[in-house]
């Protein structure tokens, strides 16, 4: 009798102890799960304030109107301000012969040191934090307007990134000059968009 008494507690007692632990297993699932869900909600809120915070600029210079529809298109993919670096003397289409060495933008490509002027307007300058800057390849390279662009607005620290049209040229040589020639921006690797769609674009910058 008294065995079956002692069997009787033993077993009591074992339920006891598995329902305690089954209750503090429980309790820490919940706990686990609900901080799985916090922390995924925590770094959603910041991904979502780091992007409402990139402020983003699409700069570009056009001779002849190509370089410019890609411009706007890759402004209204970005949702970015739209700014047209304008020459102060706009370039005719004897200025843009490159068959003649003596055209205006072949004696500016062949000085480096050549700034031709733009009309300075670009609003807040500073404020932008990515800067996408297109224009037509001249000369295997970017057109000196560009460094007039750069020379003005300080964009140290800030993210640059090229995107040009060009007869079959790739952008690689002027990728290569300016990062050496701006080496305090940070740089992000360029693109030729010959004939991009606003879907090409999507898939270039979401890449970058
Ligand atoms: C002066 C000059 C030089 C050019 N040099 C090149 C070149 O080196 N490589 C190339 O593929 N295209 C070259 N092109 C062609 C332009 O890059 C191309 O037509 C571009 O799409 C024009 O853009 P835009 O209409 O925005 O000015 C040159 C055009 C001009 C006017």
């Amino acid at each position: 009798m008294e065995n079956e008494k002692l069997l009787v507690c033993v077993v009591l007692s074992n339920e006891f102890l598995k329902s305690q632990y089954n209750n503090i297993m429980k309790k820490l699932l919940i706990i686990a799960a609900l901080l799985v869900v916090f922390t995924t909600a925590c770094a959603q809120g910041n991904k979502t304030k780091e992007n409402k915070e990139m402020k983003t600029l699409v700069a570009y210079f056009s001779a002849t109107g190509t370089t410019e529809k890609i411009a706007k298109k890759l402004a209204n993919v970005t949702g970015a301000d739209l700014y047209q670096i304008i020459p102060e003397e706009r370039y005719t289409d004897e200025d843009l012969d490159w068959r003649n060495k003596k055209s205006r933008s072949s004696v500016e490509m062949m000085d480096k040191s050549s700034r031709p002027a733009f009309i300075k307007d670009l609003k807040n300058a500073q404020s932008y934090d990515v800067i996408y800057i297109g224009f037509p390849i001249w000369w295997y390279t970017a057109p000196t307007i560009i460094n007039t662009f750069l020379d003005t607005y300080d964009f140290s620290g800030k993210t640059v990134i090229f995107f040009a049209t060009s007869g079959s040229s790739g952008i690689d040589g002027a990728d290569k000059q300016f990062q050496k020639q701006y080496p305090n921006i940070n740089w992000k690797p360029g693109k030729i968009l010959n004939g991009a769609t606003e879907d090409d674009i999507k898939e270039w910058i979401e890449n970058l």
